[in-house]
């Protein structure tokens, strides 16, 4: 890998010349000198199957783990954030010696030039809902879908990226007890559905010649965040059980399994509209609660209340308490291959 740093390093060096357009962010400290350069590299000597992309959200649960899959595969990253100090903790240039950095002034320069875009920033949905955080929830998604589809739409040909892999949720679909959802199931009735369409409607305005992936993604199970992390300690506190009637549907997908789609959409033109980004298997509620509770070694047999997942989650425990049944149809079609497609083996890789 330092070899394939120092290669690029000499190749950018090697390629400048007066005709090059560079697109840098305005203010570049010297610390950032070694960032610069690959930075540039990136748009002129991209190699073989070598992307660079720029992620928004990037420094959150689902984006730290998709910018260390794409690191780790040689790709160059821009990480498109709200604040260059907390991303640069997240990534410290030891870490990720090439990664780019750039607060909202600076995504247009880094848009331009990249191969494609993955969009994942939003206001967290679990959380207390009060009126303000639940417009926020869903502007957060639509201001930063907007502006992104904008820059991609506005760059010129040539250095517009022809990939947007964008978020949204199996929230789409509504919830149910009894339904199935696959990719072509209606949209529901409440506020997530509602979140969720404009969300995708805001995607959908991208050129017609960027190729757009959609991902509905399900709760996603990992160490360190997500649903799992609050769940958890609740979990040891009421020494576990399903929450609610337990027969609420829990569409779960492991977090490297999701990294891997959205990997894979950015590399497969296979890969567009939308796809559910769900484990092939998803369970009632009572039985991820079994699962869980024979991994932590406590028996499951007493209800968490919902009071107390409502305490912790807000009206954002409507995800777990109103669950739904969601298929990844298209992934299958797709031939994804799940590294964790059963909640069992997924919760062990977890927790153990
Ligand atoms: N995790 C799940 O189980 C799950 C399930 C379904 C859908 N999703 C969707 O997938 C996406 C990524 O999920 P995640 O769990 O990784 O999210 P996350 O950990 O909450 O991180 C989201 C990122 O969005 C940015 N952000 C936060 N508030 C924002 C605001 N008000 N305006 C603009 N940007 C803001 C932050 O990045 P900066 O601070 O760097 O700007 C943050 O790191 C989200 O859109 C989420 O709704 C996740």
């Amino acid at each position: 890998m330092e070899l394939c740093r120092a290669t690029t390093t000499l190749s950018w060096t090697n390629s400048i010349s007066s005709t090059h357009s560079l697109h840098l962010p305005r203010s570049f400290s010297m610390s950032q000198a070694k960032r610069v350069r690959v930075y540039c590299a990136s748009d002129q000597t991209q190699k073989g199957n070598q992307m660079t992309v720029s992620v928004t959200g990037a420094t959150g649960f689902i984006g730290r783990r998709l910018v260390q899959r794409l690191q780790a595969d040689n790709h160059y990253i821009r990480v498109l954030t709200r604040s260059k100090s907390k991303a640069e903790l997240i990534f410290p240039v030891k870490d990720f010696p090439g990664i780019v950095i750039a607060e909202e002034p600076e995504w247009k320069s880094c848009i331009q030039g990249s191969t494609a875009v993955v969009n994942l920033a939003g206001t967290p949905i679990s959380t207390r809902w009060s009126s303000e955080i639940k417009k926020d929830i869903k502007q957060s998604r639509i201001r930063v879908t907007s502006k992104v589809v904008d820059l991609i739409n506005n760059s010129p040909e040539g250095v517009r990226p022809t990939v947007l892999v964008s978020a949204t949720a199996v929230g789409y679909y509504g919830t149910s007890e009894t339904q199935v959802f696959d990719e072509r199931s209606p949209s529901g009735n409440d506020y997530l559905a509602e979140i969720c369409r404009e969300w995708e409607a805001t995607a959908l305005k991208v050129n017609k010649d960027v190729r757009l992936a959609l991902i509905r993604i399900g709760v996603v199970l990992g160490k360190d965040g997500g649903a799992l992390a609050k769940m958890i300690p609740l979990f040891m506190v009421f020494v576990g059980g399903p929450v609610g009637s337990g027969r609420q549907w829990f569409s779960w997908i492991h977090l490297d399994d999701i990294v891997n789609l959205i990997y894979e959409a950015l590399s497969n033109p296979s890969y567009k509209g939308v796809i559910n980004g769900t484990a092939p298997h998803p369970v009632r509620f009572a039985e991820m609660c079994e699962q869980l509770g024979n991994v932590l070694g406590r028996p499951s047999w007493l209800p968490v209340p919902d009071f107390a997942l409502k305490a912790v989650l807000g009206e954002g425990a409507s995800v777990v308490l109103d669950g739904q049944k969601v298929v990844p149809a298209r992934a299958q079609e797709l031939g994804f291959r799940y590294k964790y497609p059963h909640v069992k083996d997924a919760l062990k890789a977890i927790l153990s």
